[in-house]
């Protein structure tokens, strides 16, 4: 898929920011560990539910999505071998791992999909079966794990805080009859709204959003209605467009806390903003300040908006900074800036960022969701036509992008690949 996009005058509008794809990721898996109808509301709509549902139909959930609201009866599930491509195509079908464990006490399945940028180990999810009592076996393209003694409650510490690796084991030890201690796990709001849901459906945690999670024994689970929070992300991403592109930009359905980090960036940055609780306007800046921003884990800046904020920070007067302490491999959107004339190189691990007056389109791809989002927005920038290849990848993660876009102004347009030879 290819986007034509070309430098326009300043954004301007109110976007409502949709349900977070990656809280509403492991939040469809976590609903088929109940036999009841669950309903979910604020679902995003992009690719990578799609892709998820396609697996919750294989696997005889009764699955109905209209207007971001989904339905889920898995009264029928069935065990089936997940050694099918549709795993392949997203990072998250990763928790089929957790969920079967929970159901079925075995679990045969391709290792996930999902952006590429280098090596993404799932050593930590799989340490902490092994400690839970599932034999392993693994290929480099599958695994297999069986639980010949029953899965057992344990107390595991993870050496990361992974957000996988904590969704996935709260998966496991949902249903097990005794108390589960998970400790130095992920404390991602995502992750709180995961348990959250799981609280909704009756399940009996403690500790979601600090470092150890405690779960207790429960009956069963029950259905429920649950309410998918607000996209942090893709909020985050909207602020750095508004930041680049508008002369008054809004956001609507957030929660500010959650995008703190990249507000502090702001601050110092010195971009014009007006922050509520749950909603944002970002105005024009004439100046921007270079700065340095290090990834971390939440509440450190993300690296999910690390290239994205990229072409933002080519406005700024002096050398900015980036070091991705998470995915130091993220890096692929740096030789794509070039290609728009950008003042981006790396050094060591740190990519190095310099003003660029200059930006002209030109035919440029995206390697990554994230990526690709920081592609778009650099395309905007530049001066003149760019074409923008490989676009799916940016509707994996963001629900509308181009509608939206174009209602604040922008000019982008899906196109073939005749209109560029
Ligand atoms: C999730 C998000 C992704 C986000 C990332 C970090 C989903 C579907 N994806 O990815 O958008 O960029 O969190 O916020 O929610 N690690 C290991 N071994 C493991 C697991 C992780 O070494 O078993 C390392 C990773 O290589 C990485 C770090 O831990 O360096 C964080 O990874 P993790 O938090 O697990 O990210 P994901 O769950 O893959």
């Amino acid at each position: 898929m290819i986007y034509k996009i070309e430098n326009v005058p300043k954004l301007e509008g109110k976007i409502a920011i949709g349900g977070s794809k990656n809280a509403a990721l492991s939040i469809v898996v976590g609903a088929i560990l109940c036999k009841d109808i669950v309903i979910l509301k604020n679902i995003p709509d992009i690719t990578d539910i799609h892709d998820l549902i396609e697996i919750l139909n294989y696997i005889h959930c009764r699955v109905t999505y209209q207007n971001f609201t989904l339905t889920i009866d898995a009264r029928q599930i069935e065990y089936k071998d997940l050694r099918i491509q549709q795993i392949k195509k997203l990072r998250a079908s990763y928790y089929f791992m957790g969920a079967f464990l929970s159901l079925f006490e075995k679990v045969e399945i391709y290792k996930p999909g999902g952006c590429n940028f280098g090596k993404r180990p799932i050593d930590i999810h799989l340490n902490g079966f092994e400690k839970m009592g599932a034999i392993i076996n693994e290929t480099e393209n599958d695994v297999c794990m069986t639980c010949p003694n029953h899965l057992k409650s344990q107390q595991i510490t993870l050496s990361f805080p992974s957000v996988g690796a904590t969704i996935n084991l709260i998966l496991a030890s949902i249903l097990i009859k005794k108390t589960t201690v998970l400790r130095n796990v992920a404390t991602e709001p995502e992750i709180v709204d995961f348990v959250q849901f799981l609280k909704a459906m009756g399940a009996n945690i403690d500790g979601e959003g600090t470092k150890t999670i405690i779960i207790r024994k429960i009956k069963q689970l029950h259905g429920c209605s649950y309410t998918i929070m607000p996209d942090r992300i893709e909020c985050g991403t909207y602020l750095i467009y508004g930041a680049a592109l508008a002369k008054k930009l809004t956001l609507t359905n957030i929660i500010s806390r959650q995008v703190r980090s990249l507000l502090s960036i702001f601050i110092e940055m010195g971009v014009d903003i007006d922050i509520k609780q749950d909603q944002i306007t970002i105005y024009e800046t004439k100046h921007l300040k270079p700065v340095k921003i290090v990834t971390g884990p939440f509440p450190s800046f993300p690296t999910d908006l690390q290239q994205i904020i990229c072409p933002l920070l080519l406005k700024a007067d002096g050398q900015s900074m980036i070091i991705d302490t998470i995915y130091s491999k993220r890096i692929s959107h740096i030789e794509e800036l070039k290609k728009l004339n950008a003042n981006v190189k790396i050094v060591d691990n740190c990519m190095l960022i310099s003003k660029s007056n200059d930006l002209k389109g030109n035919i440029v791809t995206c390697n990554d969701l994230r990526g690709g989002a920081g592609m778009l927005l650099a395309c905007l920038m530049a001066k003149g036509k760019s074409y923008l290849m490989n676009t799916q990848w940016i509707e994996r993660g963001y629900q509308n992008i181009i509608h939206n876009l174009k209602l604040l102004g922008a000019s982008i347009e899906r196109c073939d690949e005749n209109e560029i030879l």
